[in-house]
């Protein structure tokens, strides 16, 4: 048994639906967090934590982000795995489609193990902070304009990570 928390933060809502999607996929052993709400402790109990967040303001973290990141700057996250998942909107915002989610990555790239890297072939856009050697640095989803994509791109991504994470849940 693998214990995931699923992290989230989010303006509007797309992120809090997505990221009940995914806890889905990894149920029964897995938790929701609002991380507007969430401290530094909430994130011990888990062996994979799955962080998902949205951009804003044109390529910022969402604002809960910004706080939970300093929060947990001083948190061993070294024996932890991390899969990361970004909403944005690739129509109106292609030069900055995902910076969020590139800023999370480049916050906690040298503190644990980040899984879960998708290929960004299927999207359109001009520039994005998530990419990171060809790759994005997690599960891409854009509820603006791709909703009718989002279920079959989640349960590809957590099938994926659960291979990478090597465990059967
Ligand atoms: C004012 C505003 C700025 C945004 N800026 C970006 C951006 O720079 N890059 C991007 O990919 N998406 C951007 N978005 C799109 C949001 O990330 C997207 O709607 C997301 O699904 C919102 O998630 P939430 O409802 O969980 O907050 C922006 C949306 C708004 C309304």
């Amino acid at each position: 048994m693998i214990r995931t928390g699923v992290f989230y933060g989010t303006s509007s809502g797309n992120t809090l639906l997505v990221a009940q999607m995914v806890a889905n996929e990894f149920s029964p052993h897995a938790t929701l967090h609002n991380v507007e709400f969430a401290q530094s402790k909430d994130l011990e109990p888990y062996d994979l934590l799955v962080f998902g967040i949205p951009t804003w303001g044109f390529g910022n973290m969402q604002y809960d982000w910004e706080k939970f990141l300093d929060k947990i700057k001083q948190t061993d996250l070294s024996r932890k795995k991390i899969a990361l998942f970004g909403l944005g909107d690739q129509v109106h915002y292609p030069e900055t489609f995902l910076d969020g989610l590139g800023l999370l990555y480049s916050a906690l790239k040298d503190k644990s193990i980040i899984v879960g890297f998708w290929p960004p072939e299927h999207y359109s856009f001009k520039n994005s902070r998530a990419l990171v050697g060809g790759m994005l640095a997690g599960l891409a989803i854009d509820q603006d304009n791709e909703e009718s994509l989002t279920k079959s791109r989640i349960n590809s991504w957590c099938n994926q990570v659960k291979i990478e994470i090597q465990v059967n849940i």
